[in-house]
């Protein structure tokens, strides 16, 4: 095991510590991040997708203007600036769901998702919860036990809220060698069979299903960048809605553009109840999260006042941020050609990869990610090559590649860029991330050959 760096007084409990070298972080600009030794880093990360707008000083000297002259108040108290963001969301959900909806709003993705599930609960008074195997909604106790992995949930001990899990949709790994008509038909009829028979859980002895929610992420992102099958996603959010479901949308991590549209649900076509999203709507500087809810699940007769509370939740000095990135994005004309410009470098950087690594089955990108499918368990250990790969001979003044990995699935990585990355930034993901193959081969290579 390697011997870790016992830092004062953090503790350890969260992922700071899981790599060495572990860089304290001290200058940010644009997909760069400098270390307190001067090291470079590209950030392919970018806080898991959140700085989606590359770090950006800017965004919070142009909020500090707005600060400026708000009052510091509870959750409480209403503020101009809570009403300003949440008109701006619900106009911009009105215009891609065609439904008017109400907004609240929270402090992070967790904590969105159980107010959703709040919501769903206070309209439907039905019990079980349905997510997809290798589904991510988050690390509280609570949406721990939504999340795939039973190593979330353990340490909660027995204490268990009823999930059904949904075959993986990720058909590459769960049904190797076929097509993915015969891969959509098996998993459609496991999911008909979980709905109908009591045997499997989701039905009752007359049939009848006791469902509240379906609850989904467009694209899955810890459970390992995984893009379900168009058909597949929509009809088993038919079949949901069919049981007397709410369909739940987790766009934590899909929304505002990461996909290379503002929410990735846009990519199906699929109307969805509740929405929940964050990361991206502060680019990362503050925690918000936000929860869209289609009339008439939050009105007042099923959401009155008092149903939530939290200190924090309607920060005006956070909203003047989400304000700010809000009118960044409405600017930003060109985006969705702008990501898909993105998603075509990523798809050739990945392809080159693909084609030239005996460690890489395969891969493909969406908008502004990209997934790199190994062929063996070893994601961590690549992410460790590329944190160094410039040391020595730095590429373009850059030190170093911050790729993302996640425990639940150990055999990808993914690059979750800044969307607004340029063509010179691409080349130099290009090269750093080649190097690191290169590296990675002529250590792993043998494994790969002798498995
Ligand atoms: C899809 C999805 N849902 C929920 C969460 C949890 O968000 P948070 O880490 O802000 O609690 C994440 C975080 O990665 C996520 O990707």
């Amino acid at each position: 095991m390697r011997k870790k760096k016992q830092e004062g007084f953090l503790a350890h409990g969260d992922f700071v510590y899981r790599h060495d070298p572990i860089p304290v972080f001290v200058k940010a600009k644009g997909v760069y991040l400098e270390d307190t030794d001067g090291y470079r880093y590209f950030d392919a990360e970018a806080a898991n997708g959140t700085v989606s707008l590359g770090f950006d000083s800017s965004i919070l000297e142009e909020a500090r203007k707005i600060q400026k002259n708000l009052p510091s108040i509870p959750s409480f108290c209403e503020t101009e600036i809570r009403k300003k963001v949440a008109g701006k969301i619900g106009k911009m959900m009105l215009q891609i769901t065609k439904k008017k909806g109400r907004i609240a709003f929270e402090l992070g993705g967790a904590q969105g998702m159980e107010l959703a599930i709040k919501i769903v609960r206070s309209n439907t008074k039905k019990t079980q919860l349905v997510v997809f195997e290798g589904g991510y909604h988050g690390r509280s106790a609570y949406t721990s036990q939504l999340s795939a992995s039973h190593r979330y949930r353990k340490i909660m001990g027995d204490w268990r809220i009823p999930i059904a899990r949904l075959p993986y949709p990720d058909f590459e790994q769960t049904y190797p060698g076929l097509s993915t008509d015969e891969a959509r038909a098996i998993a459609i009829k496991q999911v008909e069979r979980l709905l109908s028979t009591e045997t499997a859980g989701l039905a009752i002895r007359s049939g009848e299903q006791d469902i509240s929610a379906l609850i989904i992420e467009p694209i899955l992102n810890a459970g390992g960048i995984v893009m379900p099958d168009k058909k597949y996603l929509e009809t088993v959010v038919k079949m949901f809605r069919k049981a007397g479901a709410l369909i739940v949308v987790d766009e934590i991590f899909c929304g505002f553009y990461r996909t290379g549209k503002m929410f990735g649900f846009q990519h199906y076509t699929i109307s969805p109840d509740i929405v929940v999203m964050s990361k991206a709507i502060t680019n990362g500087i503050a925690p918000l999260s936000c929860v869209w809810g289609r009339d008439p699940y939050m009105l007042s007769a099923k959401f009155p006042p008092g149903t939530h509370s939290a200190t924090y939740i309607n920060n005006p000095g956070t909203l003047a941020i989400a304000d700010v990135v809000l009118d960044r994005y409405q600017k930003w004309e060109t985006k969705e050609k702008d990501i898909k410009k993105l998603e075509r470098s990523l798809h050739d950087i990945i392809q080159k990869i693909v084609q030239s690594s005996a460690l890489v089955k395969s891969g493909y990108s969406i908008g502004g990610i990209g997934r790199i499918l190994l062929t063996e368990n070893i994601a961590g250990n690549i992410l460790d090559i590329a944190l160094t790969i410039g040391r020595k001979n730095p590429i373009k003044g850059v030190h170093g590649l911050i790729l993302a990995s996640t425990g639940m699935a150990p055999n990808v990585i993914a690059l979750n860029p800044p969307l607004n990355i340029n063509t010179a930034d691409v080349e130099i993901l290009r090269k750093l991330l080649s190097q690191t193959f290169k590296v990675a081969e002529t250590k792993y290579s043998v494994v790969s050959e002798s498995s």
